[in-house]
């Protein structure tokens, strides 16, 4: 097999593109997946039954279905259903922070139920309201101990990414195909978005691992 890695020298923007792309929507989607799976998170833990059925109902479909499923259904549904074009962009970002706020919701859970509950008693023998100790004292302490679980889910979601590629986001993946075509090399272009994206994730780990040994260390 003759190895052609020639292409590198005319579609190299490519991958700068991509891998831009890739970082900012799933930047973007973590970001919003907490705040929304944080809402979530708190439905599930209300004292409301309506509340917490909502919540685990949006939970299970969101991990019962493929991602690559929910994409598809955003990309083709969400126009039919709204009257108008919401673009890929919107699609692909919508589709990957709902996904992504279903887990994000769980891990926010389990962070809250891990405060020791000792806390809100406290809390409201001091007089705060159940909402006050919640703001003030449990979120606080339940977010840094998931400040791992989210650089996780980043990772995650940074993968993930790539299936985004097949409603025609032209993150790292949809690049590195794009090439494929134009060139007619079908495996070397895959080959170095592999390598792209060992390199990205490789050194996320490895910065979530040091941030990691520091929140231990302030402990
Ligand atoms: N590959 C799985 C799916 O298609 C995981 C989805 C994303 N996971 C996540 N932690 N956001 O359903």
């Amino acid at each position: 097999y003759h190895w052609d890695f020639s292409f590198l020298n005319e579609y190299g923007s490519y991958y700068w593109t991509g891998i831009r792309m890739t970082l900012e929507v799933s930047l973007l989607a973590v970001l919003s997946g907490l705040v929304l799976g944080t809402l979530v998170s708190f439905l599930r833990l209300s004292g409301l039954w309506p509340l917490r059925l909502i919540g685990s109902v949006y939970v299970e479909i969101i991990r019962g279905t493929p991602l690559i499923v929910q994409l598809f259904l955003f990309n083709y549904g969400l126009p039919i259903f709204l009257g108008f074009d919401i673009g890929i962009f919107t699609a692909a970002y919508l589709a990957l922070t709902i996904n992504s706020a279903a887990y994000i919701a769980e891990i926010m859970r389990a962070g809250i139920q891990a405060v020791d509950k000792g806390q809100m008693e406290a809390a409201r023998s001091l007089g705060m309201s159940r909402s006050l100790a919640m703001r003030q004292i449990i979120l606080p302490q339940a977010f840094k101990n998931v400040l791992p679980a989210l650089g996780n889910e980043f990772v995650v979601v940074v993968k993930e990414s790539s299936v985004l590629s097949v409603i025609g986001f032209a993150e790292l993946t949809y690049q590195a195909n794009s090439i494929r075509g134009a060139t007619f090399i079908s495996l070397e272009p895959m080959l170095v978005s592999a390598l792209i994206y060992f390199v990205l994730i490789f050194t996320m780990s490895k910065l979530l691992g040091i941030g990691e040994r520091r929140l231990k260390a302030s402990d």
